[in-house]
Parts: C-alpha cells; sequence; structure tokens
C-alpha cells in the first residue's frame, strides 16, 4: 500500500506511529557487560576467583608483550601469576559464561608488526598456543584450553604496521559452528578519536569490541568525554563500544570517576548509543580492593 493513497493525516499518523517504533530500538540501554583486565599484578587474585566474583562477563589476561620481533620470540608477562592451574581456571570461567581473552601489547617496548609476514607469524602463535592450534611443537601454557579472544592493547604502533592483517586472519578463525568457537576481536584505544595505533586494523570492521580508555590520556583528564564517544559509536557502527574506567584513583594517573558521577552523568548519555557495549574496567587488582563493579552493575 503506497502513503500517497491515504489522506494525509492518516500519512502523518502512520509515519509518527513508525517514528515512536523506531525511537526505543535506536538506543540500547543497559546490558550488564562489565570487561575487566587482568594479569597485572600478582596479589590481585587468581583469574578463577575474578571470574567466581560474579562481577564480570569477559576477562582479558594480559600481556603478550613480546612479538614481531628478529629472531622470532613471544613473552606473555602475567607479572607472576603461575600458570600452573591456568588451564582448570580457564575453563572454569568458561563454565561460567565469562570467556577470556588474551591482550598484545601493553606498556613495553619489545612489541611490533613490521611486516605482513610478523603478522601473520603471531597469527600462528596465537593460534597454536592459546587457541584451536594443534602444532605438536607448540609450549601451551594454559594446556587444551582453548581462549575466546584477542584484544589489542597498543600503546606504540604506527599506521605502517600491520594489525590489520592480524585482525583479518583472527577473524577467518572465528569459527562459529562445528567444534570451533567465537573469537572475540576486541581492542582498548585511546579516548580520542581516532586512534591512529589501531586504527588500521579498526578500519576493517570486523572488530566485535572496543573498550575506549577514557583516562590515562592528556585528552580525557576528566574521564568520559560525551564528543569522543559520539565518534567511535558513529565510527563503528557495527562494533559493540565500551567505556573504558579505572577501578579507583590509584589505578590511572588520570580521568577517575566515581561510581555515582558514572551512573548519573555517563551512562545515561553512553547508553544512548545503538551500539553501546557496557563498561570496561582497568583493572582486577584496583577493582578487587574498590569493589568499583559492584557499585555500577545494576547500571551497566
Ligand atoms: C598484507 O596483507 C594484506 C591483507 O592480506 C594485503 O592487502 C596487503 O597487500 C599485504 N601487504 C603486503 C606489503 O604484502
Ligand atoms: C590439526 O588441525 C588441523 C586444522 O585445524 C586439522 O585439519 C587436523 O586434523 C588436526 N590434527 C589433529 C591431530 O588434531
Ligand atoms: C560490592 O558492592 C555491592 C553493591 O554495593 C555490594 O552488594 C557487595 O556486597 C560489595 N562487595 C564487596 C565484596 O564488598
Amino acid at each position: 500500500m503506497a502513503l500517497t493513497l491515504l489522506r494525509p493525516s492518516l500519512a502523518v499518523s502512520l509515519a509518527l506511529l513508525l517514528t515512536l517504533l523506531a525511537g526505543p530500538a535506536s538506543a540500547q540501554g543497559k546490558t550488564g557487560q562489565v570487561t575487566v583486565f587482568w594479569g597485572r599484578h600478582k596479589d590481585e587474585g587468581s583469574l578463577r576467583s575474578a571470574c567466581d566474583s560474579g562481577l564480570y562477563t569477559m576477562v582479558i589476561m594480559s600481556f603478550l608483550d613480546v612479538y614481531g620481533t628478529t629472531p622470532t620470540t613471544y613473552n606473555l608477562d602475567l607479572s607472576g601469576h603461575s600458570v600452573a592451574g591456568m588451564n582448570a581456571a580457564t575453563k572454569r570461567c568458561q563454565f561460567l559464561g565469562v570467556p577470556v581473552s588474551i591482550s598484545i601489547g601493553g606498556f613495553g617496548s619489545g612489541y611490533s608488526l613490521p611486516t605482513n609476514q610478523s603478522a601473520l607469524a603471531l597469527f600462528d602463535h596465537l593460534w597454536n598456543t592459546y587457541f584451536g592450534g594443534n602444532l605438536t611443537s607448540a609450549l601451551r601454557p594454559f594446556g587444551d584450553a582453548w581462549l575466546d579472544g584477542v584484544d589489542m592493547f597498543l600503546e606504540h604502533a604506527t599506521a605502517a604496521e600491520h594489525y590489520d592483517t592480524l585482525a583479518v586472519e583472527l577473524s577467518k578463525h572465528n569459527i562459529r559452528a562445528g567444534d570451533g568457537k567465537l573469537l572475540h576481536l576486541t581492542a582498548a584505544t585511546h579516548c580520542k578519536f581516532p586512534d591512529d595505533r589501531v586504527k588500521e586494523a579498526l578500519d576493517t570492521g570486523i572488530f566485535e569490541r572496543i573498550h575506549v580508555r577514557f583516562y590515562d590520556d592528556p585528552d580525557c583528564a576528566a574521564g568520559f568525554r560525551g564528543d569522543e564517544w559520539g565518534r567511535w559509536t558513529n565510527a563503528y557502527p557495527f562494533t559493540k563500544i565500551y567505556v573504558g574506567v579505572p577501578a579507583s584513583p590509584q589505578a590511572a594517573a588520570s580521568g577517575y570517576m566515581d561510581p555515582a558521577t558514572l551512573r548519573r552523568a555517563v551512562l545515561p548519555v553512553a547508553q544512548k548509543a545503538s551500539n553501546y557495549g557496557g563498561v570496561m574496567v582497568w583493572d582486577r587488582y584496583f577493582d578487587k580492593r574498590s569493589n568499583y563493579s559492584g557499585a555500577i552493575k545494576n547500571w551497566v
């Protein structure tokens, strides 16, 4: 039925009805999603206890902080946490419905992806060491536990590097059927859009989530910024965007917002975006002491 055949008043009320129907669907509202980073402090408790707390819907282990070197070496730095028990801990988290990802990059200087070849080599390393690969010579620190995702946390990188190649290769192994599994591809960016360290990779459009770090950055000295939030959410409509926050004033040099501010001033703004994903809390060590995520859980 063509609108032109309707009486004008009916056409107007039909248009109004359609607007009303479309309205609520365009705002995301709460998702209940809280991502936490784990692995930066030995005395933050185990991965298992982080998952058992019931506070988180994703845990990101950090960091795989050496790769892309010549000769090729890789290093997983978990701040002295023992890898004994990580196999069972990972499976426990997965049993509770909490995916466990591994983050590459971090604050060290030992990583880069200067060539496509180095990106593909890193993919092979990740796949065979932490995912579904079965190269018999690979040392698997977590045994047969198959992780759930890869996160890019790049403090130094340039457009000349090949994180886009890595992203594409990882997405080919996002196995949604059969014996395989979903591979959550995520990134933790600086707050100001765009973040050139990871832009090439994000522009593939295949990332599932971006955690925007509204802290530790002169551009976001006061924490969340609605203008930058708008830029991130508009730029990647098919990616879920998360509000990244420090769990206490000690967790970051700048950008801390108390739970009440987050609830009142930030989340209502962020949740207007249809691709609002949730909140990312940095990190488990500080969150365990402050109970920040406990205080915001019902509002995310
Ligand atoms: C690197 O790989 C990407 C994606 O596979 C490709 O588009 C690009 O041309 C490659 N670059 C070089 C220098 O080989
Ligand atoms: C190893 O993995 C490859 C590719 O996924 C598969 O074709 C092969 O059957 C596997 N081999 C074993 C021994 O599991
Ligand atoms: C964390 O805060 C929540 C909400 O106030 C509270 O229910 C919970 O008991 C707290 N947990 C701890 C360990 O203090």
